[in-house]
């Protein structure tokens, strides 16, 4: 049966890129992935290396579905985890079942962000926002905030930001003074870990990838 890898490459630095993600690479005819993964990947590519985009997105997995059908050997790569908010989801909608999905997994953000904050993310709510701020996810943030759970969030960086999530959930009853934190460009030499409340969100850099952390266990302060 035809297969397609698809490898998690970490949250950005080299460093949390794992042995054998990079093995997958080096041995792939066909590499793809976002431009800033490619980049991370450099080294290990020896195949032919392709750029995904939003918009060429359909038609490159197209290409890589009739390339591991003719027997080459083809890696996505997926920032972080492919399985949360990753490729996984979506390359396996557009896929035949003829064709095997062989997934290996990344660091998360939400993995680095919770290590960063010390919290345990066993009870934690994980919500991704990045396709889009849906009604379901929306009802989910809001029945986890009032449960008084952990809450990890993929926010959406152009319709349901950090601050777009605070209002919506001050408005819809949330404790202003509900403790939050923002996680920017966890890994890189820009990291930057940020505390606050709903009422009293940090702000994010310019174009900064960010997660968002609604904890209300922690006290106040
Ligand atoms: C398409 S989702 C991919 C999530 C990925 N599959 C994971 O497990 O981390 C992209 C979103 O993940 C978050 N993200 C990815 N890398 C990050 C980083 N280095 N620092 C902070 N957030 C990050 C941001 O919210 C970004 O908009």
């Amino acid at each position: 049966m035809a297969k397609i890898h698809i490898v998690g490459a970490g949250p950005g630095s080299p460093e949390y890129v794992t042995p054998i993600a990079r093995k997958i690479v080096q041995k792939a005819q066909l590499v793809i992935g976002s431009e800033r993964i490619l980049e991370l990947f450099r080294s290990d590519i020896k195949g032919e290396a392709l750029a995904l985009t939003a918009k060429n997105f359909k038609q490159i997995i197209r290409y890589a579905v009739e390339c591991a059908g003719k027997g080459v050997n083809v890696a996505l790569i997926s920032t972080g985890d492919p399985g949360f908010a990753g490729l996984l989801g979506t390359v396996a909608k557009s896929v035949d079942k003829d064709i095997d999905l062989e997934v290996t997994p990344g660091i998360s953000a939400v993995q680095v962000c919770a290590a960063r904050l010390r919290i345990s993310w066993d009870d934690a709510v994980l919500i991704s926002f990045h396709e889009g701020a849906d009604e379901h996810g929306k009802r989910r943030l809001l029945e986890a905030v009032k449960s008084g759970k952990t809450i990890i969030i993929l926010p959406d960086p152009k319709c349901f930001t950090p601050k777009d999530i605070a209002q919506y959930l001050i408005s819809h009853g949330a404790n202003g003074e509900t403790p939050v934190f923002i996680c920017e460009n966890l890994t890189l030499e820009d990291e930057k870990v940020s505390r606050g409340t709903l009422r009293k969100v940090p702000l994010q850099g310019q174009g900064t990838l960010c997660v968002m952390a609604i904890i209300p266990s922690v006290k106040p302060g």
